[in-house]
């Protein structure tokens, strides 16, 4: 495994594996790497012959008063997982490397970016797409891969990679979850005892809505207030969002049809979690 600091160093051996046909994929990450990681790496491994793992905590899709100082940077941990994982490359840019004095150039996104999380964390989707665009220019993969549980995070990326004509092809893998249903998080580590115990709930709740649609509920607020309300038994839970969207355009649906996703955003203490599954209604 080789772990690489800087750009040109990087682009040199991409350029070299290009050239001698070998496919790349690239699983970006913000490091505190989780089973989730170990999943998105797994499945790039298998479609890949190079696999590239950037570790970056990109100062520019947190928010002033957001977790970036105490985000989790256990960077000789993360090395043994991707090690143990066989990743080829590790990429760990510092902040200067990505954003050098007078770095100036953020990208806009559109719809995409502006409800669900858009609406809490201004300049979120703005800070992913631009690095995860400066990641693709470095690392030029054919295949880029995601998990489903930011799933406004993969819908934001999938128009930026369409929109700015980016030769690559995403690849979304499903959320992994500990025993009890809680979506896998590097932030999952921040909980308290009680908080973890708590937010069990969010899958829960989302699986209780999803057996009701299955059972013919097709109202969306119906819906959505039965998770709300289950969720608000927790003590140490505050709600920021639950949504019913279109799976692709994120619209919100009045009525539950086609590739429907409920995705939520629910604090617990200080913790800020999100999770979402999707529900196939013909
Ligand atoms: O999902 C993440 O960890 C980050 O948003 C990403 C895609 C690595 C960009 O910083």
């Amino acid at each position: 495994m080789r772990v690489i600091k800087s750009i040109q160093s990087l682009q040199r051996l991409i350029q070299k594996a290009k050239r001698s046909g070998e496919s790349i994929g690239f699983v970006p990450t913000m490091g505190a790497l989780h089973q989730g990681h170990q999943s998105l790496i797994r499945c790039c491994r298998r479609e890949n012959k190079i696999t590239v793992l950037s570790i970056f905590v990109n100062p520019q899709q947190f928010g002033p008063h957001e977790d970036f100082l105490r985000y989790p940077r256990p960077g000789r941990l993360d090395k043994m997982l991707a090690e143990k994982e066989k990743v080829d490359i590790i990429f760990t840019p510092t902040e200067k490397t990505m954003y050098p004095d007078g770095y100036q150039t953020t990208v806009i996104v559109g719809d995409r970016a502006q409800g669900m999380c858009g609406r809490f964390r201004p300049g979120h989707f703005q800070g992913v797409a631009t690095v995860v665009i400066k990641l693709l220019h470095i690392v030029m993969p054919d295949r880029l891969y995601l998990g489903e549980k930011d799933a406004q995070q993969v819908a934001v990326l999938r128009q930026v990679v369409r929109d700015l004509n980016f030769p690559v092809t995403i690849r979304v893998c499903p959320t992994v979850r500990e025993k009890d249903g809680l979506a896998m998080s590097s932030r999952n580590r921040y909980l308290s005892a009680i908080e973890r115990n708590e937010a069990a709930v969010l899958y829960h709740a989302l699986q209780e809505a999803r057996f009701h649609i299955r059972q013919g509920m097709r109202n969306a607020g119906t819906i959505l207030r039965r998770i709300r309300s289950r969720i608000q038994r927790q003590s140490s839970a505050t709600i920021d969002y639950i949504v019913c969207v279109d799976r692709a355009t994120l619209k919100p649906l009045v009525t539950v049809h086609g590739k429907v996703m409920l995705a939520l955003a629910v604090r617990f203490g200080r913790t800020r979690l999100i999770d979402n599954i999707l529900v196939n209604v013909p």
